[in-house]
């Protein structure tokens, strides 16, 4: 495995070619990185699933340079996924649609529907292009963590995740820390109204003013839909300390809360974001932080509000969930 850290066109263009020749690259986007395979080679996409030590039948995110790719994937599109696509690629959404051919069983995990995001990060993006310009019809691309652990938001992130399971081909793009921190807002729109399976930087808010409806988010669970989502799995996002969402922590546990919170007596500070944007910028860092300083107990005091406050909620409660 090789790091790229100098992400200059040519290195962009080799990336591209690894993909294609079926080999893997970790990439950054605005949420969290990626693990990059080739979406119509099942060998590589399988890779993918050994790398991460991810069960298999977990569907991933198809990753496209631009909504003019769409219908290669997705069928049967309705106009208010257009308009979603539309509104906000690129960026931090993920749209479930129905399945063409081309996405096939090991992508989908059997579901006749399939999950297409175009991301905003240029490293992304301009991969995306190359890899099309070679005649790659889409990059399939998890988060570039182990199963059930925390999403990396840095290239030494993911090189501490994955570097004992790669192999010498595969490549890690190194594009800075990333903007938004948590992963995309998933949006099943195979039905008449949209439907948010989970919560991300594009909000409820933002999906209501674009679509002028209201969104209840309380249907998400409740609904009868036959998707399989990974990070809908009770534990996951989780560090390997133990998560705490109510109580104080004592010497030597860790502490998350928005700045306006004091540091409890004796306990290490691994964050004290700003804003909600900033807690859900620095929330997975700040886990691993805690890890690496050996705690075996953190303590968070959760955002309050809407918009990004129930994707970073989201995410501690099921970092939370007793393994
Ligand atoms: O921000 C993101 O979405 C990041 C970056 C790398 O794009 N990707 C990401 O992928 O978070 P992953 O695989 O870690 O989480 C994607 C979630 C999983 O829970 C998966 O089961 C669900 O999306 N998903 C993917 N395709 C789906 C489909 N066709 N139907 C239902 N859920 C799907
Ligand atoms: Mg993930």
């Amino acid at each position: 495995m090789t790091t790229i850290s100098n992400c200059t066109a040519t290195a962009i263009k080799g990336a591209a070619a690894t993909l294609i020749k079926g080999d893997l690259v970790a990439f950054p986007t605005e949420t969290v990185y990626g693990l990059g395979a080739d979406a119509t080679n099942k060998e590589a996409v399988g890779r993918i699933y050994e790398v991460k030590g991810r069960p298999v039948g977990h569907p991933v995110i198809i990753h496209i340079s631009s909504i003019s790719n769409l219908d290669k994937w997705a069928r049967d599109i309705p106009e208010y996924a257009f308009k979603l696509a539309r509104t906000f690629w690129p960026g931090p959404m993920t749209l479930i649609l129905p399945r063409t051919d081309i996405a096939k069983n090991f992508i989908t995990g059997g579901q006749d529907n399939v999950g297409i995001r175009v991301p905003s990060h240029i490293v992304a993006l301009d991969l995306l292009k190359k890899f099309e310009s070679l005649g790659g019809l889409g990059v399939a691309a998890p988060s570039a963590n182990r199963f059930g652990a925390v999403s990396p938001t840095t290239a030494t992130a993911v090189e501490i995740e994955l570097a004992d399971y790669l192999s010498e081909n595969d490549q890690i793009l190194d594009g800075g820390a990333c903007l938004v921190g948590v992963e995309s807002t998933i949006i099943n729109c195979t039905q008449d109204h949209p439907l948010i399976l989970r919560p991300g930087a594009i909000t409820k808010e933002m999906i209501e003013d674009t679509l002028r409806i209201f969104i209840d988010l309380n249907n998400s669970n409740s609904e009868s839909i036959q998707i399989k989502a990974a990070g809908l799995i009770e534990s996951h996002y989780a560090p390997k300390a133990k998560v705490f969402l109510t109580g104080l922590p004592t010497l030597g546990d860790g502490f998350i809360a928005l700045d306006s919170f004091a540091t409890p007596t004796g306990a290490v500070r691994v964050a004290a974001p700003k804003t909600n944007e900033e807690y859900a910028q620095v929330l997975y860092e700040a886990f691993r932080l805690a890890d690496n300083k050996g705690l075996s107990r953190i303590f968070v005091i959760p955002a309050t509000g809407g918009g990004i406050a129930v994707a970073i909620n989201d995410r501690l409660v099921k970092s939370a969930f007793s393994k």
